[in-house]
């Protein structure tokens, strides 16, 4: 596949992002490679691949956990609460500052999406509704187990989980956090209407339903400052098997209570004929950046045309990031994308993460 970004393309222009210019529009969407240590330490190879990608206006990380119990639901993803963590990532935000470019942490819970054989721990959700799929263990696949209900005294500890993640994310020299309340993991669980069963402050209600991820946003950017704060969000979205009736009214709720902290952005994932989409583009005054649902490869036209007219401030893309560390290149030049190859993208070790070939490492590939 090729495709031609114009010269004067809307998405090669910089950006200021929380007070930060960035060199261009196309940001990297987060992707989990699952490659971290057992310790949930990142990678070695990690630094290497996201330096490789450096390009990207901005670097979305691979969600990382904020608590030990806030991972569990893949195998060897990473975490950022214990200095061996942060001392890992530190050598990520040097070596993608090295190469110039801009990168954020997504952090988050997973909470339902959790097996007891990878957490070691209990599955906690809103309420006691199960998402009906299996999770791949160390001993094959099992089903997820139904969820304990989050005490009112617990969420308010995940809420401490955050600010202290971000903490350490800024420590290690990132510039900022994305918030993931997105895809079917705890905070998008609250939101939903149909998986947040709750009659306490955090459920019923649309403004309740908001109330979770409210709070993280609101504890995150007074440890850290709102500029270095993004959110993630995908109204709608069926991943983790999450279901909402209504997909506006919660969403509207949190960017009501959020709209004056002025975060360095928000992140959609969402298809854009979605209702949802004009409704929550109309309302956001701040910087947006749309990422489309990953049954849909990226449509760079369509990207461009948003961006052209003021839509969207950038464009997140996954997978064509994953492919092609020098995407900005190969849009810039028309030239042919690296296809990605999905039986790498969760497999161990550096093949399908950080060999796929630049422009210039095809004209001369590298020596053995
Ligand atoms: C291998 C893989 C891992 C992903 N991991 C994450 C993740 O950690 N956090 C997240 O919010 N989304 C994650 N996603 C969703 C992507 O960010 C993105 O929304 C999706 O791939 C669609 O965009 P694309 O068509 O540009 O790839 C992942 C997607 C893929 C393919």
């Amino acid at each position: 596949m090729t495709f031609t970004l114009r010269e004067d393309s809307a998405l090669l222009k910089p950006v200021t992002v929380g007070g930060r210019t960035l060199a261009n529009r196309v940001f990297m969407a987060p992707l989990t490679r699952t490659r971290a240590e057992a310790d949930a330490t990142p990678s070695e190879l990690a630094a290497t691949y996201y330096a490789q990608r450096a390009g990207a206006g901005l670097i979305i990380s691979e969600a990382t956990a904020v608590s030990k119990s806030a991972n569990g639901a893949y195998l060897n993803t990473p975490g950022m609460y214990n200095d061996r963590h942060q001392q890992r990532w530190a050598e990520i935000a040097e070596a993608v500052h090295a190469e110039g470019g801009r990168m954020f942490v997504q952090l988050w819970h997973v909470g339902r999406m959790a097996h007891p054989d990878i957490s070691g721990g209990e599955t906690v959700g809103p309420s006691p509704v199960a998402a009906d799929l299996m999770a791949r263990t160390a001993t094959g696949k099992k089903p997820l187990p139904v969820p304990r209900a989050l005490s009112t005294g617990e969420i308010a500890g995940i809420v401490a989980d955050f600010r202290a993640a971000a903490r350490r994310a800024v420590d290690a020299g990132m510039d900022g956090v994305e918030i993931h309340s997105a895809n079917g993991y705890l905070l998008h669980e609250f939101l939903s209407d149909v998986v947040n069963r709750r009659t306490d402050a955090y459920g019923g209600s649309p403004q309740n339903r908001a109330r979770f991820t409210a709070e993280v946003v609101e504890a995150v950017a007074a440890e850290i400052g709102p500029e270095r704060v993004g959110l993630r969000i995908s109204p709608g979205n069926g991943a983790g098997d999450m279901s909402e009736v209504d997909e506006v009214s919660a969403y509207e709720l949190l960017l009501c209570r959020i709209a004056s902290l002025g975060i360095a952005y928000l992140h959609v994932l969402i298809e854009p004929s979605q209702p949802a989409f004009a409704a929550l583009r109309t309302q956001w005054e701040g910087t947006l950046v749309l990422n489309t649902p990953r049954e849909i490869d990226s449509d760079f036209g369509l990207l461009e045309n948003l961006a052209d007219w003021g839509v969207i401030s950038a464009a997140a893309v996954g997978r064509a990031y994953l492919a092609n560390p020098d995407l900005i290149d190969r849009l810039t030049a028309g030239a042919e994308l690296n296809e990605p190859d999905p039986t790498t993208f969760y497999a161990p070790g550096p093949a399908g993460y950080i060999d796929y070939p630049t422009l210039s490492e095809l004209a001369e590939p590298r020596s053995a």
